[in-house]
């Protein structure tokens, strides 16, 4: 079975860390996100990829190259412009065969059994079977009420509240038949979300949804992004750390320094070369990418930071994500969700709180902002 990658959206809702780096290329525990996404297809034995991107697309080729060095084949499709969801997918339709396939947003962890899904759609003698997830707050993703048989009723993106009537959403991951691609207009951009699954349930087709326990969660805002940090090092979903368990919990990466005067408390991430100085604490769920310096007396807890971060003396980072290059001087407080973009420079004693987001390369003052 081949794979559709859907990489081509711009990631606003986690600008600033998308200015320069796909959504998908974003570091997940310092491992770029699409990466887990990989490794589960190739559990499952797929292993011919197309990455549709439309977005910064050389960020992913010159990383993953042609997909050898994971045992996989890749293959670029680039848009000029966005084509959507579905015009995506129309748009790749030379790569794929007549044959059932599978297509992700390329923004879901999950630790989906993809086997299983595949069972089911045969078994339903489905066009396209979506795997369903419950979520708290639908209001945000698409809702798909089914009936006793599995078959979709009806599909609405983005309800509002009095529109939900049911907590199962799209998880964004289908099996699509090759004849779903007659339901796409060429070269227009068109959405599976507001154009062919409403369209073809409409028509009678044969739309299932897979209610799926697994772990799911969308990575698409600071607060998510966060969460999946927290719920990989928390174990709730199977990942393979980098770097030595130095102790329960503590994972570290080659040629750190760590002063025997700091304290961590699992469970923790950090890259290679990184300098923990005295009485710095790093506190649990927290990532550190490499090369990284904590500085004396910081505290850090529940936090990403990605390479070549220094943290000056006495900060505190707490539940936020700092970009590469990020500089704090002295006594500076980050916390509530706060974003620092790319090469941010914060002079001493300011306070970044309540999902502050900083744009990259800007440089703050002594003592400037307090909220
Ligand atoms: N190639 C390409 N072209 N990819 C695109 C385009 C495009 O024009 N637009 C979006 N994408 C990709 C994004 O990169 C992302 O991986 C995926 O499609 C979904 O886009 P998001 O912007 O993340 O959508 P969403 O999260 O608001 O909603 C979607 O996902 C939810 C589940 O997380 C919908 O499919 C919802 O129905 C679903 O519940
Ligand atoms: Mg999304």
């Amino acid at each position: 079975m081949k794979a559709v990658i859907l990489v081509g959206g711009q990631g606003t809702r986690l600008r600033p860390l998308t200015c320069a780096t796909p959504k998908p290329m974003l570091p997940l525990v310092n491992i770029p996100f699409l990466e887990h996404t990989f490794k589960l297809l190739k559990n499952y034995g797929v292993e011919d990829i197309i990455l549709s991107a439309g977005y910064l697309p050389d960020v992913f080729e010159s990383y993953f190259g042609n997909g050898e060095r994971h045992g996989l084949n890749i293959v670029y499709v680039k848009e000029d412009k966005p084509l959507g969801t579905a015009g995506a997918i129309k748009n790749v339709e030379r790569y794929l065969d007549d044959s059932s396939f599978v297509v992700f947003n390329g923004d879901i962890l999950t630790d989906l059994n993809i086997e299983q899904l595949l069972e089911y759609h045969k078994s339903k003698k489905a066009l396209a079977t979506l795997m369903l997830t419950s979520v708290e707050d639908p209001t945000s993703y698409g809702l798909v009420p089914i009936d006793g048989t599995g078959k979709v009723t009806y599909f609405l993106e983005k309800p509002s509240w009095d529109e939900v009537t049911t907590d199962l959403v799209n998880a964004g991951i289908y099996i699509l038949e090759p004849e779903v691609l007659n339901f796409i207009p060429k070269a227009e951009n068109y959405s599976f979300e507001r154009g062919v699954f409403p369209e073809m349930i409409e028509k009678g087709e044969r739309v299932s949804g897979f209610p799926s326990n697994a772990y799911w969660l969308d990575i698409g805002t600071p607060q998510n992004y966060l969460k999946a940090h927290h719920d990989i090092l928390g174990r709730r979903i199977k990942f393979d750390f980098k770097g030595m368990q130095t102790k329960l919990g503590v994972w570290v990466g080659d040629n750190c320094k760590i002063s025997s005067k700091a304290n961590i408390f699992g469970p923790v991430v950090m890259g290679e070369n990184c300098q923990v100085e005295p009485n710095a604490t790093i506190f649990g769920y927290t990532t550190i990418g490499n090369d990284c310096i904590i500085g004396p007396g910081v505290t850090i807890s529940g936090s990403v930071l990605f390479n070549d971060c220094k943290i000056n003396r006495s900060s505190v980072i707490k539940d936020s994500i700092l970009d590469k290059g990020v500089e704090l001087g002295v006594k500076v407080h980050v916390e509530e969700t706060a974003v620092l973009g790319e090469k941010i420079k914060i002079g001493s004693e300011n306070l970044l709180k309540r999902g502050i987001k900083i744009w990259p390369k800007t440089k703050i003052g002594k003592n400037i902002i307090k909220f």
